[in-house]
């Protein structure tokens, strides 16, 4: 359900006694009335790093202040490779040692890195407390804030330690997107790409038409797009809230992106680059395979390359391709399952013949040796 609010949208993922509304406007991070409407509890952490601190912590402090909120500011390590057990400490640490009951309510300022470490802190602190969720990525307003999915990293496989839990409140400030670097604002651009291909041939077509847009921060662009993106999801998580099926075809392009970050380690590609240019490799198996006609997916590689994002994949050699690919959580009894298109704007969850992957990792990878 779509409503709108003063100048903001508000949307809402419906989960029964779990349900959340995802709040999208400008300047929202300084409006105290919103944070107390949608900011439960007096004591509040504020999770975030030392990238966001600097640019949004204080005047986010200050309303919540003016929202009567007593602040207590956690600020991390900025990267994926401190989405890791370490930090999640530092979050307890803080935590315990300010006497953080029950009631404290955490907040995760940040991207999807803060986002998924202070959910997994905020599941687990106490067996559970409250979360809320302020998204200040294009790629965390558009999918990581949305749908509960909560972890950390381990060396041998990405987000394997983790839990669905739920926030009581998505606060996406549209303005914050005025500070992002334009790589992670691509990195973005590649969830919106994906909620299209895999959902909605026409909010493709729209991706399409909007692209350059998008690329140069057009308000309006991005807040359908933020919006339209958020319904999407929101409408999986509702009917397949722990990914027993459907909710898998939101990994679009990571199987292939996870082997990409893992392989070169975490933080050489950005996640949103692992996932565009993973979605090509898929698009790439889904023609070969006569799921998709040669046009669709050149219109895939098209505008994943004119959201500036990567078309070529890092020549991992294939062997080491597979074996990055076995460790996926959607795979059952060794199986690599991926998430295909048939056609544009319609997802399957499939196996496929060995010989058509290595064919594909042969066509998407850069022909020098690692
Ligand atoms: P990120 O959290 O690392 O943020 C990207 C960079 O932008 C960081 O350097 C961050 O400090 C900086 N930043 C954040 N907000 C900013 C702002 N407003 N202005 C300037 N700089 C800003 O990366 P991300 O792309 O937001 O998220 C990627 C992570 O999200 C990965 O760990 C991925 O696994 C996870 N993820 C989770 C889900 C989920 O459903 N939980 C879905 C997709 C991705
Ligand atoms: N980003 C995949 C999911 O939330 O399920």
């Amino acid at each position: 359900m779509t409503m709108q609010h003063a100048a903001s949208i508000v949307l809402h993922v419906d989960l029964g006694e779990r349900s959340y509304p995802i709040v999208i406007g400008s300047s929202l991070l300084s409006e105290p009335d919103c944070l107390r409407q949608y900011i439960t509890g007096k004591r509040v952490a504020v999770v975030t790093n030392t990238t966001v601190a600097p640019l949004y912590l204080s005047q986010f402090t200050q309303a919540l202040n003016d929202a009567g909120k007593e602040v207590i500011p956690i600020i991390l390590p900025d990267g994926e490779e401190y989405k890791n057990w370490e930090n999640l400490m530092k979050i307890f640490d803080v935590l315990l040692h300010e006497k953080g009951d029950r009631k404290i309510t955490l907040i995760a300022l940040g991207g999807g890195v803060i986002g998924d470490m202070t959910g997994f802190a905020a599941a687990s602190y106490m067996r559970g407390v409250p979360f809320v969720q302020v998204p200040t990525t294009l790629l965390a307003q558009v999918d990581s804030s949305v749908g509960g999915k909560t972890g950390i990293n381990h060396p041998l496989g990405k987000n394997m330690i983790g839990a669905f839990y739920q926030p009581q409140a998505v606060i996406a400030d549209i303005a914050a997107l005025d500070t992002l670097p334009a790589n992670e604002l691509s990195a973005g651009l590649a969830e919106v790409i994906k909620h299209g291909a895999i959902i909605d041939a026409l909010f493709f077509d729209w991706i399409e038409e909007n692209i350059e847009k998008l690329v140069a921060k057009d308000k309006q662009a991005l807040a359908y797009a933020i919006q339209r993106s958020c319904e999407i999801k929101a409408e999986v998580v509702r009917q397949d809230e722990k990914e027993g099926g459907l909710r898998a075809i939101l990994n679009f392009g990571h199987t292939f992106g996870h082997a990409i970050e893992a392989g070169l380690g975490y933080g050489a590609w950005l996640h949103g680059e692992a996932v565009g240019c993973g979605m090509v490799m898929a698009s790439d198996l889904s023609h070969r395979l006569g799921m998709i006609d040669s046009r669709s997916k050149e219109r895939i590689a098209a505008v994943v390359a004119a959201a500036g994002l990567p078309v070529k994949a890092p020549n991992l050699g294939v062997d080491r391709w597979l074996e990055l690919m076995q460790v996926d959580k959607k795979n059952e009894g060794g199986q690599i399952k991926f998430i295909l298109l048939e056609p544009l704007g319609k997802a399957i969850i499939t196996t496929v013949p060995n010989d058509a992957l290595v064919a594909t990792l042969n066509a998407c990878c850069e022909t020098n040796r690692p």
